[in-house]
C-alpha cells in the first residue's frame, strides 16, 4: 500500500452507526494527486449542484473556479489566509463559492447560504464518488476577493474550496500540517446536537 492510500485508510470515519461508505471515506485533505481534474469530472461536480434542493428553487449558488497555473488561481491563493496559503497550492483547482443575496423578486433570500451549502454538500459527495476531495475554506479575505474578481454586490462570497484527486505526498506539507493530516478525526456525540422532543443544552 502506498503512503497516500494509507493516509486515506486511516482517515475513514470511525462512525458510531453505519453510514454510506462515501460519507465515511470523505475527509478534507491538504495534499492532492498531481493530476488535472478532467473537464468531464468538473461538469459532473457542477451537475450534482444543479440538482440539489433549494428554497423556492432559487438556486442561489455561484462558483468561480481556476486551474493551477492560471492567473486567477494565483489570485485566489493570494486571498487565502493563515495556514490555507501553505497547503491549498497543492490543489489542481481552487474555487470561490458565492450566493445571490436576494430572490428573483427582490426580497432578501434568508436561505441562500443554506442552499449554497446544500449544493456544496451534493458536490462533495459526488466528488467523493469520483475519487475527488474537496477541502472547504472559510479562511479567505472575501471582501478583497470580491473586489479583484469584480463580483457584483448582489452576490456574497462564502468560501474558497481546494479540489483535486486524493493522493499526493505528505512531504509537500510543512511539518506542523503533516501531523494534522494524519491525526485522529474528532466529532461530538449525537446527543450534543440531536434532541428529541425538547431542546437540551447541557
Ligand atoms: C464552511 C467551512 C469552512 C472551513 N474552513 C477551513 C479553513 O479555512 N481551513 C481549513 O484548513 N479547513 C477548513 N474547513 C475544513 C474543516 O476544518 C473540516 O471539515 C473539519 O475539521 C472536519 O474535518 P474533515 O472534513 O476532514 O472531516 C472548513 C470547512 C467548512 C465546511
Amino acid at each position: 500500500m502506498t503512503v497516500p492510500e494509507q493516509i486515506q485508510l486511516e482517515n475513514i470515519a470511525d462512525s458510531d452507526y453505519e453510514i454510506f461508505a462515501l460519507l465515511k471515506q470523505r475527509y478534507s485533505p491538504r495534499i492532492f494527486k498531481d493530476k488535472k481534474v478532467t473537464e468531464q469530472h468538473l461538469h459532473q461536480l457542477f451537475e450534482a449542484v444543479r440538482w440539489a434542493p433549494s428554497s423556492n428553487n432559487e438556486q442561489p449558488w455561484r462558483f468561480l473556479y481556476a486551474e493551477k497555473g492560471s492567473e486567477a488561481y494565483e489570485k485566489i491563493i493570494a486571498n487565502l489566509t493563515g495556514n490555507n496559503k501553505l497547503w491549498a497550492k497543492n490543489a489542481p483547482i481552487l474555487m470561490l463559492t458565492a450566493y445571490k443575496k436576494d430572490t428573483d423578486n427582490g426580497n432578501e433570500n434568508f436561505h441562500a447560504l443554506h442552499d449554497l451549502g446544500m449544493g456544496l454538500g451534493a458536490m462533495t459527495v459526488q466528488a467523493q464518488y469520483m475519487g475527488i476531495a474537496m477541502h472547504h475554506m472559510a479562511g479567505l479575505d472575501h471582501k478583497n476577493a470580491q473586489r479583484i474578481f469584480n463580483i457584483p454586490k448582489e452576490y456574497h462570497i462564502a468560501t474558497a474550496v481546494a479540489i483535486g484527486y486524493y493522493g499526493g505526498e505528505l512531504e509537500e506539507l510543512p511539518e506542523k500540517l503533516q501531523s494534522k493530516e494524519i491525526s485522529q478525526r474528532q466529532r461530538m456525540p449525537q446527543n450534543q446536537f440531536a434532541f428529541k422532543h425538547s431542546w437540551n443544552t447541557q
